[in-house]
């Protein structure tokens, strides 16, 4: 009995200092806080967790999706499984309209509808881009604070580099100077391919055209290198997984709101602009709660979430607003439009040696690994496999391409990036092979100068927004595209190919080819930004200033993807948890936490 009690005791004493997560707004036992976070994705879990770690600030954090750690979620956790949660309970399964630069065609728009938000449903490529990026963002906003050498605490703070599971030796495949000691681990392949090595021989052979880089994150962002991916002790690092959980288990003053839709922003007493209530339903139909922040509300819905929830409080351009009858608050013009993102399409050749290809299309053989996995944690389905490779390249100085400006960030930031898939990637419209060894190079265009927007399509926070990223709709998109297949062709036609590399499986010759091509089978490689883009503290343009606060009202920030003025130089991720960390410091400074 004794024992027991104790146990009780010990039992309410622990449980005392937890986070407490409620799946529903009536649940909730206060309506104010110091601090709303609304989207438990990659941004608003650092937010979150980084606000809380003061005992005296409150912290709620609301998220629409689901938790990242029921009996379902192994698809989440297992690295092998990465791509499979696109098309599930975890996706928001948006679509985009249809595309002019795609011969019409619409496609999924996968976005994280779980804690974690898009960290814990993304490829995991870690990749923070050329220096020139941030330096860029610097003069955009006029605030050194973003410049590459002012961010390396924030970078230092967020990530930091982990074996993978065989403990193979990383030394010479990446810098340990430029990592830090953050909760976010990154890791590189427990299995390097026999593809991977002639990749890495060809940065040898070619060294002038495809340089070797020992570590892209390392603010040189050009060249070839290893992949390093948000994997660490065998699992996905997410937002979730690093900074969500801990914060949870040992915290008192963080409440988690789950499975609750943040509809729009109001004020609650004070000046119409001072945007401190948050509504919340969990349906169309079901009741509206609102919360209030007595400091401030951070938005981290990401790109599509950020800018829908902006013009349903009457912020965003009026014209729009109007025809959904809601409100001018604030005319601003530049909420979701200036979006981008960056197209991806495969081309396959036949292989001569040994690929994934045959492991991937032995169903035994894959039950084996996850059975391996679910025992132990080790083998193919512990790390990343697939691709392990990576390769950011520029247009040559004197390409007619460049003649109307550059879009990159610098002379050291790539426009367009090249990688190496050990199997067969079909763009999702071409029929794979049963049989044989296959591999694929990947072509992503990194600095696109197309721009699309996201508009409401009605007042309701529960419709879907209108998605257009606008791909391939200027000739310097699709010509970079074509400079980017041929590149790809003469690296697979080094010497350090021969004898592995057969046939294409779709001969692309002429620019005209290589353009239908593209057209036919371009996707989204899911990295939009920019619709809720920073601008400097007294530019009428743009939605946020240098430290984020949205221009026009007062209380609000807006922590995501969205405030990127343009495309990533690297993948962005890792570029999402810099701005995160840094904005963590700056709301800290602001409220002397
Ligand atoms: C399938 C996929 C693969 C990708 N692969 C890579 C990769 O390999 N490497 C890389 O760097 N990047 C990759 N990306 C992109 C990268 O993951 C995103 O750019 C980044 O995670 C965005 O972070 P965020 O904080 O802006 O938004 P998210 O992480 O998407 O977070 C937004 C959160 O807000 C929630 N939310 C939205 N609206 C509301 C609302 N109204 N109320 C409450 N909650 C709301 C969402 O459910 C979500 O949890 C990929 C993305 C996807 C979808
Ligand atoms: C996305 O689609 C899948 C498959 O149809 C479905 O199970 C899931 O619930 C959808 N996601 C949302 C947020 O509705
Ligand atoms: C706007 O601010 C920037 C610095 O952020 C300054 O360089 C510029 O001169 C200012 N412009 C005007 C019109 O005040
Ligand atoms: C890798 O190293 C860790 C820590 O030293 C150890 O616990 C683990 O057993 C090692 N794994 C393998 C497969 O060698
Ligand atoms: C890569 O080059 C090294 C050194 O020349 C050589 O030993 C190795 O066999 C090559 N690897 C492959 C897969 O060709
Ligand atoms: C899920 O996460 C919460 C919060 O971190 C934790 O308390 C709970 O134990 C976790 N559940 C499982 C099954 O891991
Ligand atoms: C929200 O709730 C309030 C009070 O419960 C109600 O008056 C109002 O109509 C609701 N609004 C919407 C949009 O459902
Ligand atoms: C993990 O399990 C597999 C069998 O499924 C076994 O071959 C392997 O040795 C185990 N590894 C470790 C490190 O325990
Ligand atoms: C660009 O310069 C390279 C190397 O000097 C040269 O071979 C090529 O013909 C030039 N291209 C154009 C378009 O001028
Ligand atoms: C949104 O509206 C603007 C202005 O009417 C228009 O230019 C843009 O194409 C629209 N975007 C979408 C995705 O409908
Ligand atoms: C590829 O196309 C080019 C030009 O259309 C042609 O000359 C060549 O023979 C073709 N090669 C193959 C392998 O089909």
């Amino acid at each position: 009995m004794m024992a027991q009690s104790m146990l009780f005791l010990f039992f309410v004493l622990v449980k005392s200092c937890f986070g407490r997560i409620f799946t529903a707004p009536e649940q909730l036992t206060t309506t104010s806080y110091d601090f709303i976070v609304v989207g438990a994705g990659t941004a608003g879990c650092v937010i979150a967790s980084r606000l809380s770690e003061n005992p005296s600030a409150t912290v709620l954090l609301i998220e629409a999706g689901v938790s990242d750690n029921g009996t379902d979620s192994a698809v989440l956790s297992t690295p092998f499984l990465a791509a499979q949660a696109v098309g599930t309970i975890f996706d928001w399964n948006y679509t985009t309209t249809s595309q002019v630069g795609l011969n019409g065609r619409t496609m999924p728009y996968p976005r994280g509808f779980v804690l974690g938000g898009s960290s814990s449903i993304n490829s995991m490529v870690y990749a923070r881009g050329p220096s020139e990026d941030w330096d860029r963002i610097a003069t955009t906003s006029g605030d050194d604070g973003w410049s590459w050498n002012n961010l390396q605490q924030f970078i230092f703070k967020n990530e930091r580099h982990a074996p993978a599971w065989n403990n193979r030796s990383n030394v010479g495949e990446y810098n340990p100077k430029v990592h830090g000691h953050g909760p976010l681990m990154t890791s590189l392949t427990a299995n390097p391919s026999e593809l991977d090595h002639r990749v890495i021989n060809t940065t040898a052979e070619l060294a002038d055209e495809f340089p070797f880089n020992l570590d892209l994150n390392s603010g040189d962002g050009l060249g070839f290198g290893w992949l390093q991916s948000t994997i660490g002790d065998s699992a996905r690092s997410s937002s979730a997984t690093a900074y969500l959980h801990p914060a949870l288990n040992s915290r008192s003053n963080l409440d988690l709101l789950l499975n609750t839709q943040v509809m729009n922003l109001i004020s609650t007493g004070g000046a119409a602009t001072t945007l401190n209530g948050v509504r919340a339903s969990q349906s169309e139909t079901a009741a509206n709660f609102t919360f209030t922040a007595a400091k401030e509300v951070i938005l981290s819905a990401g790109t599509i979430g950020t800018p829908q929830i902006l013009m349903l409080s009457g912020v965003g351009p009026k014209e729009e607003l109007e025809k959904f009858d809601i409100t001018t608050l604030v005319d601003a013009p530049d909420v979701g439009r200036n979006m981008q993102d960056q197209p991806i399409f495969f081309l396959q050749w036949a292989a001569n040696g040994d690929t994934l290809f045959s492991f991937l299309n032995d169903p035994d053989a894959i039950n084996a690994a996850l059975a391996q996995y679910e025992q132990n944690k080790t083998g193919l389905a512990a790390s990343s496999i697939v691709f392990n490779t990576i390769g950011f390249l520029r247009l040559p100085d004197n390409s007619s391409l460049l003649e109307n400006g550059d879009p990159s960030s610098g002379p050291h930031a790539a426009h367009y990036q090249i990688s190496f898939i050990d199997t067969f990637n079909g763009n999702g419209n071409q029929v794979a092979p049963t049989d044989g060894n296959w591999i694929s190079g990947s072509v992503v265009l990194i600095s696109p100068t197309s721009r699309g927007s996201i508009n409401l399509t009605s007042s309701s926070a529960f419709d879907h927004p209108l998605i257009d990223p606008s791909f391939f709709t200027t000739s310097f998109d699709i010509g970079t595209a074509i400079e980017a297949v041929k590149t790809l062709q003469t690296f697979l036609a080094a010497s350090a190919f021969d004898g592995f590399i057969g046939s294409p499986v779709t001969n692309l010759t002429t620019d005209a080819q290589i353009e239908a091509y593209v057209r036919a089978a371009a996707v989204t490689i899911k990295h939009c930004v920019s619709t809720a883009k920073i601008s400097k503290a007294n530019e009428t343009g743009g939605v946020v200033g240098p430290h984020l606060q949205v221009k026009g009202v007062d209380g609000v920030r807006v922590v995501d993807a969205s405030i990127f003025p343009f495309t990533v130089g690297g993948f962005p991720q890792a570029e999402v948890y810099i701005v995160a960390e840094r904005a963590a410091s700056l709301i800290k400074e602001t409220w002397s936490l």
